[in-house]
């Protein structure tokens, strides 16, 4: 393995700015990849730089983000919600309604059209709510690619609708059954994968992973923030009060935090699988438990066991049961501008039967954890205050999951 360690002046790492050359936020981040990965990761950094800089890339990638994904998405005053808790006004960023449920296309159709400018026939992804693995295979079905998407054991099991759907668009499926067969031993299997294949384009699906991913990331979701800004003070006349979204890998919430960072006035909270409770295994809010570690090939916060080895990680919503957290996030947290706070599982469910019933979506398991946060801070807010709150994705995925729950306890 070859480790990066974090270089420059010393001087601290202000919120908002690009990582350093290798990629790192603070002492976060960075390219801690076996040696043979090195330089197929800097094969895509310098074409992430190339693109960036390049208008057409930007043009094209607009075009399918309003003609395929079909953006902007709303920003909806969810009243009834509002009017019940008493609080201050909460608006939904309606992700939900993209093309395929969740916020995870506009990443996809990024790295995507990226890997087509490489020359890339043939992807790799791995998923663990099956939201990135359906965002990929239609990513790779519209640029003609091959797909193959590593999914652990369990998700397989809890998340069947997403596995016909990418079957459904050409994409193999890989059952991963190592370990706990999750997300983790799925990215696992995908990072293996791409050892012994370097020329296949490893389309991650959070702002994870080795340099230039998180970066990247950040950059392809920020157009979920960028549309925040400009929808509230159309709507409000000003800034919102607070930013609240679900943590899994970070991707949504850096997307939505990222254009805010700047503005210190606006309250910025990632909400965390708080699962069973807070027993290493039931849980897994990084963030809030974790230590320093070296994970998937970057630096961060990380849930580990006595033996200093990635520990089995639990939460009811597959999309957020990771024992890591994106860089940028824990460089946020470091430096005080984002709070990171736990939600059962439990509360996430009741949130999201809360929404079905007073407004009539049916929000994602992850998003209902950010939802479920909301729910216990708005009542403490003034009227006037206004709270948006990342709803990352569709519920439809967790119903199989949900008439699993509801016959148990019935
Ligand atoms: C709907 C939805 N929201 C949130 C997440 C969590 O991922 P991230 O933290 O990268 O946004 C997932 C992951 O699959 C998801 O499907």
């Amino acid at each position: 393995m070859t480790a990066h360690t974090a270089t420059e002046t010393g001087a601290p790492f202000v919120p908002g700015q690009d990582p350093d050359q290798q990629g790192f936020f603070g002492p976060h981040g960075g390219c801690y990849v076996p040696d043979p990965l090195l330089p197929v990761m800097r094969e895509i950094a310098d074409m992430y730089a190339l693109c960036r800089k390049d208008p057409s890339f930007q043009e094209e990638l607009d075009r399918y983000l309003s003609t395929y994904t079909c953006r902007p998405t709303p920003l909806f005053l969810a009243e009834n919600l509002t009017r019940k808790l008493g609080g201050a006004k909460i608006y939904l960023k309606r992700e939900d309604l993209n093309h395929l449920g969740a916020h995870k296309l506009n990443n996809c159709l990024g790295q995507i059209l990226l890997a087509k400018r490489m020359g890339k026939k043939e992807i790799i992804a791995e998923t663990g709510a099956g939201q990135h693995g359906v965002a990929s295979a239609a990513a790779a079905a519209l640029m003609g690619m091959t797909c193959k998407v590593f999914m652990g054991e369990i998700d397989v099991k809890r998340q069947q609708p997403n596995v016909l759907r990418m079957q459904m668009m050409g994409a193999e499926v890989v059952t991963v059954t190592r370990e706990n067969g999750g997300l983790k031993e799925a990215v696992d299997e995908a990072i293996e994968f791409l050892m012994r294949n370097p020329a296949v384009f490893y389309l991650i699906g959070s702002a994870v992973g080795p340099h230039p991913y998180p970066l990247m990331v950040r950059n392809f979701q920020s157009v979920v923030g960028k549309e925040i800004r400009t929808q509230c003070l159309a709507l409000e006349g000003r800034l919102p009060d607070m930013l609240i979204a679900a943590v899994g890998g970070g991707s949504n919430a850096i997307g939505m935090f990222h254009p805010f960072i700047n503005d210190v006035q606006v309250k910025m909270v990632g909400v965390e699988p708080g699962g069973r409770g807070s027993k290493l295994g039931d849980h897994a809010a990084t963030l809030s438990y974790g230590s320093h570690g070296v994970v998937h090939g970057y630096h961060s916060y990380v849930l580990k066991d006595e033996n200093g080895e990635v520990a089995p990680v639990h939460s009811i919503s597959a999309g957020l049961d990771y024992p890591g957290v994106g860089p940028e996030h824990a460089m946020l947290r470091d430096a005080g501008r984002a709070g990171y706070a736990p939600v059962s599982d439990l509360e996430a469910l009741d949130a999201l039967f809360t929404l079905s019933r007073l407004e009539g979506i049916i929000p994602a398991l992850e998003s209902a954890h950010a939802l479920a946060y909301a729910v216990k801070t708005a009542p403490g807010m003034p009227k006037n205050a206004v709270i948006v709150v990342n709803l990352s994705g569709r519920g439809d995925k967790d119903m199989p999951q949900i008439m699993e729950m509801m016959k148990k306890k019935t």
